[in-house]
């Protein structure tokens, strides 16, 4: 089995008689309530997803991510995880504080250190651009100017009342590996409702690994990504009409998606390698949103670092799309013919079909999974209309 990130999968969720007491003492402590976003990073923490974080990043390793994508101590870390809070309430916020959601402790954040963040910066050296136009630079602009850091103790586990089935921690998809008796595992990053071109580069790998982790993230994403219920149903009406049961499993990731574009991607990669999987689908324009990114800059990156420093094997795709020629799914890698052989449908065409109630064509979409994405877009213009 490959080690986690560090070498330690992370288990910040205190129980029996420390949690007891923890919990007590954590009522006199000062309160900050978190939002999605923050709740979403304190399940990831606490289940190992972001090993070999044990909290929110203190200045030392904020500015060495920022900087050089490395923690401190060297290791390889591209995203900032980070808890802003606005600089005036952050005053009453030192020492031990007691995370909350709708009032309930979720957790202490240990010794908290306070620091400013240069965000500008941040933008620059983890999005490449401070527009605002970009979601994650939106996002920093939002939050407050005052970073906590700090270690970590979950005593109430956020509630996911959402996925049940499909909420497996590191260490269950690890054990369900070990059982299957799986050791190329290959993991699927995805935010959107799943295509032919998706399909396509999943199966091409699935063909050298032993099985597959299809993780959608369904943590906060932009306003105008598909649900993630809308893309589970996809995800679970695909896997049942076309792939085999024994070589995929379905999880949901709780992260939030940062639309990092490379630095995502290496940050993906390795959350997929705490989950216990041994390759990592990289595809074209990884993360990425609008014309921030260059098409293949996320399977770039990978080259800046040892293959030992990330430990997880990036499997790059092109661009892929179906060759009427050819009568297949292609990239540019296997197939000769003109763009103009190729059909390709931009997002929001797609929209427009599906709005409409017409399936996309069965080379761009799946009928099953048009379906659902038809019923869905319905659903919301009945409640729009209402
Ligand atoms: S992402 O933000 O999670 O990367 P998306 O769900 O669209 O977005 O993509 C999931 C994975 O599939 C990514 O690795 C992406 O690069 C890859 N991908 C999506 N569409 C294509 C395509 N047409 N050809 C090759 N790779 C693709």
């Amino acid at each position: 089995m490959i080690a986690p990130h560090g070498g330690t999968l992370v288990n910040r969720i205190i129980e029996g008689g420390e949690r007891d007491a923890l919990l007590k003492s954590a009522q006199r402590l000062p309160k900050l309530e978190l939002d999605a976003w923050g709740l979403s990073d304190v399940e990831m923490i606490a289940i190992g997803g972001f090993s070999p974080l044990t909290g929110f990043l203190g200045k030392a390793d904020y500015e060495s991510v920022v900087t050089k994508r490395r923690l401190a101590n060297g290791l390889v870390w591209t995203i900032p995880v980070t808890l802003a809070v606005p600089a005036a309430q952050a005053q009453a916020l030192k020492g031990d504080v007691a995370l909350t959601s709708g009032g309930t402790i979720i957790a202490v954040l240990h010794q908290a250190e306070a620091y400013a963040p240069d965000k500008t910066k941040e933008a620059e050296q983890v999005f490449r651009t401070t527009e605002s136009a970009h979601p994650g630079v939106a996002r920093l602009q939002a939050i407050g100017d005052t970073y906590l850091g700090g270690r970590l103790s979950v005593l109430n586990r956020p509630k996911a009342p959402t996925f049940a089935p499909y909420r497996l921690d590191p260490k269950d998809t690890r054990a369900l590996f070990e059982q299957r008796g799986w050791r190329r595992i290959v993991a699927f990053q995805t935010r959107n409702p799943i295509h032919r071109a998706h399909e396509y580069i999943q199966k091409c790998a699935l063909e050298i690994c032993d099985g597959m982790l299809l993780h959608p993230i369904v943590g906060e994403t932009k306003g105008d990504d598909v649900p993630a219920a809308v893309r589970m149903k996809c995800y679970e009406v695909l896997l049942a009409n076309y792939y085999p049961k024994d070589r995929v499993v379905l999880a949901v990731n709780p992260a939030s998606m940062r639309y990092g574009g490379p630095r995502e991607a290496v940050f993906h990669a390795l959350i997929r390698k705490n989950y216990g999987c041994t390759h990592f689908i990289v595809g074209r324009d990884h993360a990425g949103v609008g014309k921030y990114y260059g098409t293949y800059d996320a399977q770039k990156i990978f080259e800046d670092f040892t293959a030992e420093e990330i430990g997880i094997t990036p499997l790059n795709f092109e661009n892929t799309a179906f060759c009427t020629v050819c009568g297949g799914m292609v990239s540019s890698k296997t197939c000769p013919h003109p763009a103009e052989k190729h059909v390709s449908l931009s997002g929001t065409k797609v929209r427009e079909l599906l709005q409409a109630g017409t399936p996309p064509p069965l080379e761009i979409s799946r009928p099953e999974v048009a379906a659902v994405l038809i019923e869905a877009m319905r659903g919301q213009a009945a409640a729009a209309a209402r």
